[in-house]
């Protein structure tokens, strides 16, 4: 079975806000798009993956911010239901790309630390506080449930540049390039 294409910029689709899901246990609908999100995941490879960006404009994201392309037995992957930022602390800047901002990376500030809460598969909520990459990784998915991009967060000058560059891109129907670099 194809897996389903990761949306890309400007597909309207990821600008939408996500609806929250239902308290409890995922459906088995909703398990089974969890388990091909992780699927899509580690083939494109990526380290996150927000259910907007393969379509589905609902609160569901999928995590592994630990595996090494090179070894799939490191895989520990995480499905992360109705997620919220609770606190913020600090500050970093982390060079981010993403999986539907085909080849480009740029700096993004973000909370160096943050306090998350989510509900798992079967609607068990757990509490984290995570730090770095992660913490990252948690506010680049969460945009995603809300329509925001990286990009929406660097310079004018920056994106515009970019925006300039993917319109040509698309115009003129060129194959993506190879995307180095940890995507999320
Ligand atoms: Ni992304």
């Amino acid at each position: 079975m194809a897996l389903r294409p990761v949306l890309q910029f400007p597909d309207p689709r990821l600008r939408r806000r996500s609806l929250p899901l239902p308290e409890g246990a995922l459906s088995p609908a909703l398990r089974e798009l969890a388990r091909d999100m992780i699927e899509i995941m580690y083939d494109e490879p990526g380290i996150g993956l927000a259910a907007p960006q393969v379509g589905e404009a609902i609160r569901l994201v999928v995590m592994d911010t630990d595996w090494d392309s090179e070894d799939p037995a490191t895989r520990n992957p995480s499905v992360l239901v109705n997620p919220q930022i609770i606190a913020r602390r600090g500050q970093l800047t982390w060079t981010e790309g993403c999986l539907s901002v085909p080849d480009f990376q740029a700096d993004v500030e973000r909370a160096e630390h943050v306090q998350v809460r989510y509900a798992d598969l079967e609607g068990k909520l757990h509490s984290e506080e995570v730090s770095g990459l992660r913490a990252v990784c948690f506010q680049h998915e969460l945009d995603h449930l809300d329509g925001i991009l990286f990009i929406d967060r660097i310079s004018k000058l920056r994106r515009d540049g970019y925006v300039r560059r993917r319109r040509k891109a698309l115009k003129f129907a060129a194959p993506a390039a190879g995307r180095p670099g940890a995507a999320l």
